[in-house]
């Protein structure tokens, strides 16, 4: 506990698919979202062979193989925006579909870097899947995105590959930052910051990848509601473009340390211990770390709702666009238990309470607000039926077990 990282499973099976030899990655997500990339990579020709260790990955050296049919991206945007950059590169036409929540959400933000690189892309109204690909040959950009998205960054970075000359992202506020990490350790050194040259080639490489501290943030916020509970968290990963919640309790005054240990790669790892404390108080959380925590909004919602005072998000507007639009479904949870809310069009004002009442929630398909709500039904007095909660193996599995193992009462509902 918690599981691999989401962001950097994903892409260590595409470093390595696109590498040349085999690759062994351990410590995977295993997970409805990373197994969506895993399939489609190995219908694009990479070949995977399960160990007791991990994964290896016979790579294919960057010459991918045309797919017979469409690849499914489940509800993974990150899926289906990384290979749109690799695919828009290769040989050979290709459609990417995704589910209905990945079908309503923005593609046009990287449709329009990759047509500027010379790709041929056709997606339904101009923005949304299934995308159409026609394999072309790019030229590479310096791209000035107008949103911080690690998706968009890393879909232009990973076409820029097999693009002639330099590519180059910059971006209003760093994203998360695990492909420029990870191209050197498959022999990818970067040019300059952010910026890959075109016709590099990837050479197999090990890896492991660290817990995700998103999913970490669930057994956080676990212990911070229930009084008297502690947990630890080791091996999570502690990248600074990924630790803003921990920085933000840090903010409410919650117990917590966090000890650095050793690096996974380039990625900085290390053991986070939390404890209870009914001291915490409500933040203005500054819009600079919004970028370090977009996934864990949600859990940081649910804990301001429990605590004294307003918590105030402002600059978040991308989280209207997430699996849901994560800002009205946390708003209109919350307010089902007994919170005040105010919704904005970039944040919430959250006014806290101690006395949340028992009610039915709608997760909306989307993981990281069913578990939000999840963790909260711990404190109302009857619990919590948290409709739409299905899409948890999006990203963590082994949740309500996890949970369970700290002492929550948690069952999956049936019907
Ligand atoms: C991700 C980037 C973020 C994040 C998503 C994973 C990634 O999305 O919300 O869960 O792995 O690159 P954006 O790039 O849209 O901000």
């Amino acid at each position: 506990m918690p599981p691999g990282d989401k962001s950097i499973s994903h892409r260590a099976l595409i470093l390595s698919s696109l590498a040349k030899g085999r690759s062994r990655l351990s410590g995977l997500l295993e997970a409805a979202d990373t197994r969506a990339t895993r399939n489609a990579l190995a219908q694009l020709g990479a070949t995977f062979i399960d160990t007791p260790e991990g994964v290896e990955v016979e790579g294919l050296g960057g010459r991918m193989e045309a797919p017979e049919t469409a690849l499914n991206m489940g509800n993974s945007g990150t899926a289906m925006r990384l290979l749109a950059g690799v695919l828009a590169a290769q040989p050979f036409d290709s459609v990417l579909v995704g589910d209905d929540s990945l079908s309503r959400r923005p593609m046009r933000r990287i449709i329009k870097p990759l047509r500027l690189m010379g790709a041929s892309i056709a997606a339904e109204q101009g923005d949304t899947a299934p995308l159409s690909i026609k394999g072309r040959s790019l030229k590479g950009i310096d791209y000035d995105s107008p949103v911080a998205s690690a998706q968009v960054k890393s879909c232009v970075l990973l076409a820029g590959l097999y693009a002639s000359g330099r590519s180059h992202v910059s971006e209003p506020m760093l994203s998360r930052d695990h492909t420029e990490r990870m191209l050197p350790v498959f022999g990818v050194e970067l040019p300059g910051s952010c910026t890959v040259a075109g016709g590099s080639v990837l050479r197999g490489a090990a890896l492991s990848v660290p817990a995700d501290p998103s999913s970490a943030a669930f057994a956080a916020l676990a212990a911070l509601l229930i009084p008297g509970s502690e947990v630890t968290l080791e091996r999570v990963g502690l990248n600074p473009t990924r630790v803003g919640f921990f920085r933000a309790l840090e903010t409410m005054g919650a117990d917590i340390e966090i000890e650095e240990g050793q690096a996974f790669g380039r990625e900085p790892t290390g053991t986070i211990h939390v404890r209870h404390s009914d001291r915490l108080r409500a933040i203005d959380l500054p819009e600079a770390w919004v970028p370090s925590m977009i996934d864990e909004i949600p859990a940081l919602m649910a804990l301001a709702a429990t605590v004294k005072g307003t918590t105030r998000i402002r600059g978040a507007a991308e989280l209207r666009v997430k699996e849901s639009d994560r800002l009205s479904v946390m708003s209109q949870g919350l307010e089902k238990l007994g919170v005040e809310v105010e919704e904005h069009p970039d944040g919430c004002d959250i006014h806290g309470t101690d006395t949340l009442r028992s009610g039915r929630v709608d997760g909306c398909d989307d993981h990281r607000c069913a578990m939000s709500f999840a963790l909260l039904g711990m404190l109302c007095p009857d619990g919590v039926r948290v409709t739409g909660s299905d899409y948890i193996d999006t990203s963590y599995p082994g949740f309500i077990t996890d949970m369970g193992s700290l002492g929550a009462k948690m069952s999956r509902a049936q019907g």
